[in-house]
């Protein structure tokens, strides 16, 4: 851990904070092999907080609800990014890679123009517990080749202010500590808080990035309002605002991500995500002829999907 102490912080004073727009409880559903989740960031709000198409929370005791895991299926025009809290995971693609997903590691997944590839559990008790977002490339992007990072635990910054909260900078930056990750276009700040009972957090926020705080633990007041457990706080954009204040109610622990908006047509299905319905149909015609994740033709034909 490079954990850093907070004389050493930029202070990020925020004059007045976002306020919110819009509570979110998400879906429970189920994806993969009959992985139980919570689809938090749901396809109807894909729109308002472009760039990011989707949140998937999971967390389990039970290895009914993940021992299926997400077998071989395809994506192609977005980034995918894990983030485990617990459990193990073991990832393979058509690219060649492999990697396992550990507790407090990411994976960074750019599908571009193809990648195929699976999740499984590598544990068959105990709990598994985390989060899959997925965030969209810019049509220049989409078909760009598809890359791959595993981020373990000990390479992520965190840094602990004066209150004791402690942040893990995943991605962007937060009170001049740069994150994991870093992306062009996007530049997506993926943010995980710990807050002690009573403390504070403020994080600046340039008032036309989409943003939205999800808390996984505990329960905090943004303003006057109250964010319960599990529930996404959707922040409202406005000129005069230039960040969140984020007060804990008690202990908590929350995700913080924002983004700039690409303000262009999404059109997805399943795990394709396109501008155009003709571009989708060419992904499903490539996926198909096994023209999708390269000429590894042994992955293409044990899809299910
Ligand atoms: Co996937």
């Amino acid at each position: 851990m490079n954990d850093r102490i907070s004389s050493n912080l930029q202070p990020e004073a925020v004059r007045q904070s976002r306020a919110v727009e819009q509570l979110v409880a998400g879906q429970a559903t189920s994806d993969g092999d009959g992985v139980k989740l919570t689809r938090v960031l749901t396809q109807a709000l894909q729109r308002r907080l472009d760039p990011f198409l989707m949140l998937d929370a999971f967390g389990t005791d039970n290895p009914g609800d993940y021992i299926g895991g997400f077998p071989d299926h395809p994506h192609r025009g977005f980034e995918t990014i894990s983030y485990m809290l617990a459990g193990r995971m073991r990832h393979r693609d058509s690219a060649g890679n492999e990697g396992l997903l550990q507790p407090g590691g990411v994976q960074w997944m750019t599908a571009g123009r193809g990648v195929i590839h699976s999740e499984l559990p590598e544990q068959d008790s105990g709990a598994m517990e985390g989060f899959q977002l997925w965030l969209n490339l810019a049509a220049k992007d989409k078909l760009r080749a598809p890359w791959y990072r595993d981020v373990q635990s000990a390479e992520i910054p965190e840094f602990t202010t004066a209150e004791g909260v402690k942040v893990r900078v995943i991605a962007g930056a937060s009170h001049d500590v740069a994150g994991a990750m870093q992306r062009e276009t996007t530049e997506p700040l993926y943010l995980d808080v710990h807050l002690p009972a009573g403390s504070t957090f403020s994080q600046t926020l340039p008032a036309h990035f989409n943003a939205f705080v999800y808390v996984y633990r505990g329960d905090i007041t943004i303003g006057e309002r109250s964010v319960p457990q599990q529930r996404m706080a959707i922040l409202q954009n406005r000129d005069d605002a230039d960040g969140v204040m984020l007060q804990a109610t008690s202990a908590s622990r929350l995700l913080l991500i924002a983004g700039q908006p690409l303000n262009e047509p999404i059109a997805q299905y399943g795990p394709f995500v396109m501008n155009t319905q003709q571009e989708i149909v060419e992904a499903v015609k490539d996926f198909q002829a096994g023209r999708l994740g390269g000429a590894d033709m042994e992955y293409a034909s044990t899809v299910e999907h």
